[in-house]
Order: C-alpha cells, then structure tokens, then sequence
C-alpha cells in the first residue's frame, strides 16, 4: 500500500472514530454504505401509524440491518467507521430534542399519539356530520359543560334544539330518544377535541419542564397548539351558520360550505403539521447512506411536493362536495347524470361562486382534481421504476399510489351508493391516510444535511 493511501486511511480512521464518540451523543446509529443488496429494510404500516412506524426510535422502522455475516475484517469495518462519519457527523443537523434517545423516543410517541388523535378527530367529526349530529347542540363553551344529567336537563335541552331550523324542517316531531343519540354524537366530537388539548398540554409542559424541548421545536408546537384551540373557534363558528334561518323556506338549514372547508382544512393543516414534527424528532437525518440513492431522492423531491399540493387541494375540493351535500347529486360515474359536463356549473353570478356553492361544478371540480391527483401519482410510480431510490422510498411512493387508486374507488363507491354514513367516513379517513403517505414521502426525500453530504464525498474521494 502506498504511504500516501495509508496516510489518507488514517485520517479517515481518525476522523470516524471522532465521528463515533459523537454519534453517541446523538443517537444515530451506524449504516453501511455496502448495505443494499445486504439489507434486511422493514417499513411498518400506511395511515396514521405509518408516521409513527417510521419514526419510532427513528432508524428502527426504517432500518437497514447489516448482516453480520457480510462484514468482513478490516474492510468492512472501516466501511463502517466510514458510514457512521457520513452520518453521524453533526454540524448543520438541526435535532428538534436533543436529551438523549430516551428523550426523542417519549416526545416522539407523544407527538404521534397526538396526530392519531388528531385522525380519529376528524373521522368522529365526518360520522357527526354524516348522522346529521352537529346541530344537535345549540351553544358553545370554551371550556365545555357537563352533559344533562337528568330527564328534566334533556327536556331543557331539547326544548333548545326545537327552535332550531333544522327541528323545525328536518327532524319535526323527532323523540327524545333519537335527540339523544344526536347530542351524544356531537358532545362525544366536542369533549374528544378538549380531550387533546390536555393530552398535548400536560406531556408538553412536563417535556419543557424535563429540559426535552429545543427551542425550535416549542415554538413549533406552540404554533400547532394555537391552531388546535383556534379550530374549537371555527368549529363554533361553522355551527352556528347551520342554526340561522336559511335564506329560503325550501332550503334545508345546513352549516356553510365555507366555514366546513375551513374546519376541515384546519384539521388537516394540523394532522400534517404535526405528523411532520413527529417525523422530524425521531428521523432528523433522511435515509440517504449512498450519493445514488440521494440523487434519487432529490428526483422524487421534485415531484413530490406539486404532488402532495394537488392531494391537498383534492381533499379541500372534498370538503366542498360535502359542504354543499353535493355527494347527493349526480350519483351516477364516469358520466354526470346523462353527460359529461352538466350544463348549469357557470349558472351562478359572479362566475366565482360557481366553484364553492354550484353543486354541479364543486362535484366536477372534485373528479377532475381526484383524476388528476391520482394520474400524477401513477405518473411518479412509473417513472421511479427506472431510478436507484432507497428500498423507503420506493416502498412510500408504491404504498402512496396504492392508496390513491383505493382513495378513488371508495370516492366512487360513496357517490354511487348516496353517501352511507360508513363509505362516507372511510373517504374521508382515506384522505388523511393519503396525506400522510404523500407527508411521510416529503419527509423521506429532504435533502440530507450539509455535514452529510460532506461526509460522503470525503469517504468518496478518501
Ligand atoms: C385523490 C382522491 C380523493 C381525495 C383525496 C378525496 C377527498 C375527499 C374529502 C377530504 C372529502 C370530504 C369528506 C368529508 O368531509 O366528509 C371528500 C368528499 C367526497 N368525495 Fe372525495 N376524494 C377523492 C376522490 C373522490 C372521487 C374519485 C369521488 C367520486 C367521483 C369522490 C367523491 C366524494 C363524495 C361524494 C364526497 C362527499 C361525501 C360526503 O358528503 O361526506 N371523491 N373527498
């Protein structure tokens, strides 16, 4: 071996071991660059635990295992050192917790139960609106009241909702029993979200107390925090325009398309905000490892964003089509009714309304983006095939796809069936399972931090 190989072996010795000792430090633990066609890659899960699966304990989910029979004396042990000094060199890796793995571990299952919970908010939200619940309830606190407690309090409380709209022209004559089952299911929806203002408040004032929380990271959470008290406001509000007189006496009370795209928007925005945190504490580093498979992921990049912004807008789009109950018109696919474009989607004056109150365009505007969203994502599968991505990455654009041609079937199967109460719901759960597939892919295609990219072009040219 020449001296001056030596000389450059050393040096790169030297610098892993240093690397090593602060790998300790934080918590990331060694890869191989040799790893791919040694590795055992596990991805645990889609929907909501998808997020979790791959965050917890941040490489063990997505883990590339070296097998150990593979390792072979000096070499691979230096590969090794190598890798690890790729990876584990520090400076520029912005970590959101910084006390140790136990630390990242607890903020991180907290986080993702948090985001569960945000999920099954919003499905218990979609099962009140589909039951026709959410006007059950005629006024609103903050902080929330007890539920009635005797027959008397229930006759009080119905005597209430009987001067509502919806009593007088929807549920005339309707028994104290079936008000019941309606209060229930908005109560339960209501005390739900003041349950996870707790469930996020009390863990993160201990975490802060605890010293777990950088500043970044409470500044981000306190942001999510505002958003999620700020929701029980829209919520009030949403509710509140189904209790006003409708315009017309034909027309049925029903809460405004703009304030339930709201609502459910807001709900997204913090299901994605903190599914993204959640990500971010427990994989700080995506699973870059080779220069091939960076330059892979910076391809899917490109994509994924415009991607994950024509989901969003698909499920906003959503939000309308229930908004305006325009689910129950036109059930009939691939065609309108008899045609294709339905003649009145321009009748409203100004031409802008058309797209948020027509019930015609808001349906038209929905199947066109949900095509559009699912064709692009087809699109990326298609041309990922040929590209050298990380077994992750792969596996998320695959798993995204798979979910959007399923997310379109059960559209389909809603509108074709008039909006049952469980297809109804198992849409809208598929939107935020989507979201999360499209999250987790933006997630896992970051481009890596600036030390480990130094890392990898100092173990290239060493
Ligand atoms: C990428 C694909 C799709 C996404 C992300 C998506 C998303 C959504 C969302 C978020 C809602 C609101 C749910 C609620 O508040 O209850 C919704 C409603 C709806 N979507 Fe989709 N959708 C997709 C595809 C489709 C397709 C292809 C159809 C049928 C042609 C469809 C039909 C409906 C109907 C009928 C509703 C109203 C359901 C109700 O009243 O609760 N969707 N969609």
């Amino acid at each position: 071996m020449k001296p001056s190989m030596i000389k450059s072996l050393q040096s790169v010795i030297r610098r892993a071991s240093s690397s090593l000792n602060s790998s300790r430090q934080h918590f990331i633990r060694p890869y191989s660059l040799e790893s791919s066609p040694n590795c055992k890659f596990t991805v645990l899960g889609a929907g909501a635990g998808a997020g979790a699966a791959v965050g917890i304990g941040q490489t063990r989910a997505l883990v590339m295992k070296l097998n150990p029979n593979h390792a072979t004396g000096y070499s691979s042990h230096l590969s090794r050192l190598m890798c690890s000094s790729a990876v584990s060199s520090n400076a520029g890796l912005k970590m959101l917790v910084t006390a140790g793995p136990r630390a990242q571990k607890l903020v991180g299952i907290w986080i993702f139960g948090c985001s569960i919970w945000v999920f099954s908010m919003v499905v218990l939200g979609g099962i009140t609106r589909l039951t026709r619940s959410g006007l059950s309830m005629t006024d609103w606190k903050f902080t929330g009241t007890l539920p009635p407690l005797s027959e008397d309090q229930w006759l009080i409380e119905f005597d209430k909702y009987k001067q509502s709209p919806e009593y007088k022209r929807v549920n005339k004559g309707m028994s104290l029993e079936d008000f019941k089952f309606i209060y229930w299911m908005e109560y339960a929806h209501r005390m739900w979200g003041r349950g996870l203002g707790i469930v996020f408040a009390i863990p993160f004032s201990y975490f802060i107390h605890k010293g777990y929380i950088t500043l970044r990271l409470g500044l981000r959470l306190s942001a999510i925090f505002a958003l999620g008290a700020g929701q029980g406001l829209i919520g009030w509000w949403m509710v509140k325009s189904g209790l006003e007189e409708p315009v017309s006496e034909y027309v049925q009370p029903r809460v405004s398309p703009y304030r339930l795209a709201a609502h459910l928007t807001s709900a997204f925005v913090i299901y994605c905000g903190l599914l993204w945190t959640g990500l971010s504490v427990v994989m700080p580093e995506p699973p870059g490892v080779t220069k091939a498979w960076i330059h892979g992921a910076a391809k899917v990049q490109r994509f994924a964003l415009p991607l994950s912004l024509l989901v969003g807008i698909t499920a906003v789009s959503g939000a309308f089509v229930a908004g305006n109950d325009a689910g129950r018109a036109f059930n009939t696919f691939p065609k309108m009714g008899d045609t294709w474009i339905p003649d009145d989607i321009f009748s409203m004056e100004p031409f802008i309304r058309n797209f948020f109150e027509n019930t015609s365009t808001v349906q038209l505007d929905h199947r066109i983006l949900a095509t559009a969203s699912l064709l692009s994502i087809t699109g990326l599968w298609w041309a990922s095939k040929k590209w050298d991505l990380h077994p992750a990455v792969r596996s998320i654009v695959s798993s995204t796809m798979g979910m959007a041609a399923l997310q379109v079937t059960v559209g389909i199967s809603t509108l074709l069936a008039y909006v049952p109460v469980s297809l109804g719901s198992a849409h809208q759960a598929g939107a935020l399972t989507l979201l999360t597939l499209v999250i987790l892919l933006n997630h896992t295609v970051r481009r890596p931090s600036s030390s480990m990219l130094k890392s990898l072009r100092s173990v290239a040219t060493a």
